[in-house]
């Protein structure tokens, strides 16, 4: 009897999962020995479906970035969960045209004002991910270009450049303040601190479906649940299983490869996908002691991807408001009122989740995102509250009593007067050990290549060595490190979907090795 290769897949998110079901479901689920190991106690990874205040709201993704074609989107549909009775984070469009703009001073910006600014920004953002452009040549030949020098040169010109004087237009400190929160909102989507770390050039190769973006009403973590089904009555995903050590080219056994686990435990394979985020990578790489992630290190291409590449922080958080209709705010900080700490100052909204909704969602990226996962609490109310007011003029009331049940937070019953926050609830995908950040974005320096290098599978096909001692066996092992997950698709990259094709791209790969690809 021929032994059955043996799988093991690293990490249950979305990369994972998928491999794993397309590994079971194209095998006739008898050819491979199949196993998953996840470091957390639950599936989904950067999925991460929760309740607050009886919402379901996402702490992690959150969006189905375009329907048309997407393969999250199919999956969603096809299992029925994109209607729910139950309320979700759903950022309907009424919230959207209830939209108001503040500036630090407590006044209303009028959308006269802000919606030129608007119009400037995307077209800006449009220019940079088309294919083609008048930076088309630039690029090339200064491939440090970054989107953040790209917008500032843009604003720039719209405000007619240097010499007519930025500061002599009264107007002209808001429209650079507006600008900048467009800007803000671009960090969190790509989870980029600084935009000028942003590389200018790979922002064209990005692609993203067409048609609406929507949420999933049962929650993202029905999808996981949906590729995990036929999965979990097998056992072959194991939890609380934490990965230490990837000893890979074991010359000494039949088995190539050998998976220390932090309980002590140890688990052989002919093949490990390794779908682990880049923020995990980075941390596994900086010992080259021996003390890393792999053993051997891995080699110069992949070592020098993983450095180059950009892995950010990008955080949600959730408060509670006395108050339902509460609309939904643009942010604008012109001036330095030293009331708003330092970590509000780059927050571009905070809006309803729905429009009948009590929970309001600000996004936070870089350090920001970092700073929010270490305040406390009553920190964090105080900072809200004190945004709010200082830019809406609204009157809020900050020594509440979170010990008691929610109705104490209405002063006088009247849901218009007196503003409170009775609770909050905040991501922290910087500091888990597991993540490490967010999502991953092309650094200046760093470019698609690195995105695709990151993908390719040890020992690359021309270094091959250092196996081959089992019997009968004059083949080296291949494929015995695969890598899947969101930062290894050029295209796709930083998105549920992008994992989700990363991980059917490997499991395709094993299935044609062992030509079962039918
Ligand atoms: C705040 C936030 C908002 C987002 N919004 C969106 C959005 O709107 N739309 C969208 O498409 N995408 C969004 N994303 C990105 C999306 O969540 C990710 O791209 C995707 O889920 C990544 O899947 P993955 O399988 O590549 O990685 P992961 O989900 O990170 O899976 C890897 C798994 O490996 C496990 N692991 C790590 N180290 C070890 C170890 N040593 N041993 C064992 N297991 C380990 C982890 O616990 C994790 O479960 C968002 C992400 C965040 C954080
Ligand atoms: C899959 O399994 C079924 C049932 O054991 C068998 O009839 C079928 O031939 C198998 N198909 C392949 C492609 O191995
Ligand atoms: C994983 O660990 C958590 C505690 O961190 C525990 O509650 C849970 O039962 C464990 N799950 C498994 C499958 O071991
Ligand atoms: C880019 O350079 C090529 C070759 O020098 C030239 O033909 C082309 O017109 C340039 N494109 C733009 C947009 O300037
Ligand atoms: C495949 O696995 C399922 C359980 O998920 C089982 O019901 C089925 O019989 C298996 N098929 C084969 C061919 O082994
Ligand atoms: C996932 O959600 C739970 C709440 O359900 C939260 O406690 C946990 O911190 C979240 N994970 C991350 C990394 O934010």
């Amino acid at each position: 009897m021929t032994k059955k290769p043996r799988i093991v897949i690293i990490g249950a998110g979305m990369a994972g999962l998928t491999a794993a079901n397309k590994l079971h479901t194209h095998s006739n689920n008898t050819t491979f020995d199949l196993s998953v190991f996840e470091g957390g106690s639950r599936l989904g990874g950067r999925i991460n479906t929760s309740t607050f205040s009886s919402e379901k709201i996402e702490m992690g993704a959150t969006w189905i970035h375009g329907i048309s074609g997407s393969p999250v989107y199919k999956i969603a549909k096809e299992t029925g969960s994109l209607v729910s009775d139950e309320p979700w984070e759903c950022m309907d469009p009424t919230v959207d045209n209830k939209v108001k703009t503040f500036a630090e001073g407590g006044f209303e910006v009028d959308s006269s004002i802000v919606e030129p600014i608007s119009e400037l920004f995307n077209a800006l953002m449009k220019k940079i991910s088309q294919k083609e452009d008048i930076y088309e040549n630039a690029t090339r030949v200064c491939s440090s270009l970054s989107v953040g020098s790209f917008l500032k040169s843009g604003f720039d010109d719209y405000c007619g450049g240097e010499e007519n004087g930025v500061d002599e237009r009264g107007r002209s400190s808001l429209e650079e303040a507006i600008f900048t929160m467009f800007s803000n909102t671009q960090r969190t989507y790509t989870s980029a601190d600084d935009l000028s770390t942003l590389d200018y050039a790979a922002e064209s190769e990005y692609q993203m479906f067409p048609g609406e973006e929507i949420t999933i009403a049962k929650g993202y973590v029905s999808v996981i649940n949906h590729l995990a089904s036929v999965l979990l009555p097998l056992g072959v995903i194991h939890l609380n299983k934490t990965v230490t050590k990837i000893e890979w080219r074991r010359s000494e056994e039949c088995l190539p490869v050998k998976l220390c686990f932090s309980d002590g435990s140890v688990v052989f394979a002919d093949h490990v996908i390794v779908t682990v985020s880049l923020g995990v990578l980075k941390a596994g790489i900086e010992s080259s002691d021996g003390g890393g992630l792999f053993s051997p290190p891995l080699p110069g291409f992949k070592l020098d991807a993983i450095k180059r590449l950009g892995f950010g922080v990008v955080n949600k958080l959730f408060v509670e408001v006395s108050e339902r209709h509460f609309p939904s705010l643009q942010l604008v900080f012109d001036r330095e009122d030293s009331k708003i700490p330092w970590w509000m100052r780059r927050t571009a909204t905070i809006a309803p989740i729905h429009s009948n909704s009590r929970v309001l969602l600000s996004w936070f990226a870089g350090k920001e995102a970092l700073e929010i996962e270490k305040l406390t609490d009553e920190e964090i109310i105080d900072g809200v509250l004190t945004t709010i007011s200082c830019l809406t003029g609204k009157e809020v009331k900050k020594d509440i009593d979170t010990t008691k049940p929610f109705v104490n937070g209405y002063v006088n019953g009247n849901d218009d007067e007196v503003l409170s926050i009775t609770k909050v609830l905040k991501s922290k995908w910087g500091g888990d050990p597991l993540f490490r950040g967010s999502y991953s974005y092309v650094a200046v320096g760093s470019s698609g290549d690195d995105l695709d290098a990151l993908a390719e599978p040890l020992p690359r096909v021309n270094e091959k060595g250092g196996q081959g001692n089992c019997h009968d066996q004059d083949k080296v092992h291949e494929l015995q490190v695969l890598f899947a997950g969101e930062a290894t698709h050029r295209t796709h990259y930083s998105t549920t979907h992008g994992a989700y094709y990363s991980g059917l791209r490997e499991a395709n790969r094993l299935l044609k090795h062992y030509k079962c690809d039918f």
